[in-house]
């Protein structure tokens, strides 16, 4: 807790307004008045306060709305509800409605007192809750990994007991699922932890090269190789291998690899000798391997070889419960990173985050928070400071639009036949390349999305 308590009176009247801030401010306190149920709610974004004292009769937004707004939008901040002797009825139910206690008026600086000893008490108990709560949150994570859903606690499971061996991973999920998060958790838990984890991403370099990064080259193996170079077997030395996009290796480097992994020696380009090599393989895919062996893209033996453990990451959007955290996770990471305010976002705002698909998982979740985060001008995330995510449309029951259902039945289809185009299509009874156009054209694939 704060060292003083920060307090708001809010009021139509001006003279209950002045004697609260004389009385509070020769205590000791932090005070600030509000003329109405606005004025508070618009201090209450920018800085936030412990306790509110609300008048219930008021012009405009009366207090029982005020208790309301603030318990949903800020509910670490305690209400204590003014009201008129003679109306303790609404006073009850205003405590029923989140109010921590009342005040009839009028009223003595020693019921003031006793009101706000009775606060502190409770929020020294909520302080003791909540850290009790960050503690029990560390359940839910695993060094970077955020999640609480069955499959994450499933998959922090798998990578303890991986990392107690020694055998080739793959990885398998839609891009932004965490694959290589995955990969470097692994082996940072692993007895390789002290050595080198190196990434290499195979889709993004060209074959010929990456067959140089790896194995490195003698002086003079080909012109401008003016000395010996160690390639990544060697370099990662007692480490983790990291190679992402394993489907896009050409049938050469396949070969190459296969060599490699069994017999666990090396020839450098342009040498006779074999080099010894040492280190833990981990792949990665979008891609259905399984489906490239049956086309002969990629070679069976070898699949076998690095595909000792699959983990295979669930979608973002099969595992719903893990939002709310990780939008937690993501404010308070770009909080800190721009230095602004922002505490959390509206429920209803946290309502649509957590029905939309995110077809880019959790990289597309981090980047709209990110956004969200530093255009934002208050302490909370609001439905519009997500409208680049055109979330209303897709979520809303009512009036939608034809084209709306459309979209959501094919996503839901989708879903349901593990994203195999030609089963969802049966399902649809439309044929395969219609159906691809309009995965296209309602961005359904997963594809699109980029860091
Ligand atoms: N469970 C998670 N908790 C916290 N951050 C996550 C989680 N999953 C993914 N991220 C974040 O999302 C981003 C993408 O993760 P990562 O690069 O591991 O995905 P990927 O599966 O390798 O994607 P791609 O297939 O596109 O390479 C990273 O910034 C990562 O930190
Ligand atoms: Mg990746």
């Amino acid at each position: 807790m704060r060292e003083t308590m920060r307090i708001m009176v809010v009021d139509d009247e001006m003279i209950i307004r002045e004697s609260f801030l004389n009385w509070f401010a020769k205590g000791g306190y932090f005070v600030d008045a509000a003329a109405s149920g606005n004025e508070a709610l618009i201090k209450l974004e920018k800085t936030p306060f412990d306790l509110l004292f609300v008048d219930i009769k008021m012009p405009g937004m009366d207090g029982m709305e005020l208790l309301g707004r603030v318990k949903t939008e800020f509910p670490d901040t305690e209400v204590v509800i003014i009201t008129a002797y003679g109306s303790i009825d609404t006073a009850v139910n205003a405590m029923k409605h989140g109010a921590v206690d009342y005040l009839l008026k009028p009223f003595k600086p020693d019921q003031l007192s006793l009101v706000l000893e009775k606060i502190t008490q409770l929020k020294k108990r909520t302080l003791h809750y909540r850290y009790l709560k960050s503690h029990l949150k560390q359940i839910t994570r695993f060094d970077n990994i955020i999640g609480e859903s069955p499959p994450m606690k499933n998959i922090f499971q798998l990578i303890m007991e991986v990392a107690k061996t020694d055998a080739s991973v793959l990885l398998t999920g839609e891009t932004g699922t965490g694959k290589e998060l995955v990969a470097r958790a692994i082996h940072a838990k692993s007895t390789r932890a002290q050595h080198p984890f190196i990434a290499l991403n195979c889709g993004a370099i060209p074959d010929s090269l990456l067959e140089a990064e790896l194995f490195g080259h003698q002086k003079g193996a080909y012109t401008g190789a003016t000395q010996r170079r160690k390639g990544y077997f060697e370099i990662v030395a007692g480490g983790t291998l990291f190679l992402d996009e394993i489907g896009e290796i050409s049938q050469k480097m396949q070969v190459d690899l296969l060599r490699v992994l069994e017999e666990k020696k090396i020839k450098q380009l342009g040498s006779a000798g074999m080099v010894d090599v040492d280190f833990r393989l981990i792949c990665a895919t979008r891609q259905d391997l399984k489906a490239k062996i049956e086309k002969n893209e990629f070679r069976e033996d070898l699949f076998y070889r690095i595909n000792v453990i699959t983990i295979d990451l669930p979608p973002l959007r099969q595992r719903r419960s893990d939002i709310p955290l990780l939008v937690d996770h993501f404010i308070q990471k770009y909080n800190a990173e721009t230095v602004k305010n922002v505490d959390h976002v509206t429920p209803e705002a946290l309502r649509l985050l957590m029905a939309y698909d995110w077809p880019g998982n959790v990289r597309e979740l981090r980047n709209a928070l990110e956004r969200a985060v530093v255009l934002s001008k208050s302490r909370l995330l609001h439905v519009e400071d997500f409208s680049f995510l055109h979330l209303s449309a897709e979520t809303s029951s009512d009036a939608r639009s034809l084209v709306e259902i459309e979209k959501q039945h094919i996503r839901h289809i989708l879903d349901q036949c593990n994203g195999n185009i030609s089963q969802a299509a049966r399902v649809l009874d439309i044929n395969r390349a219609t159906l691809h156009k309009k995965i296209k054209r309602y961005r359904l694939s997963p594809s699109s999305q980029t860091d």
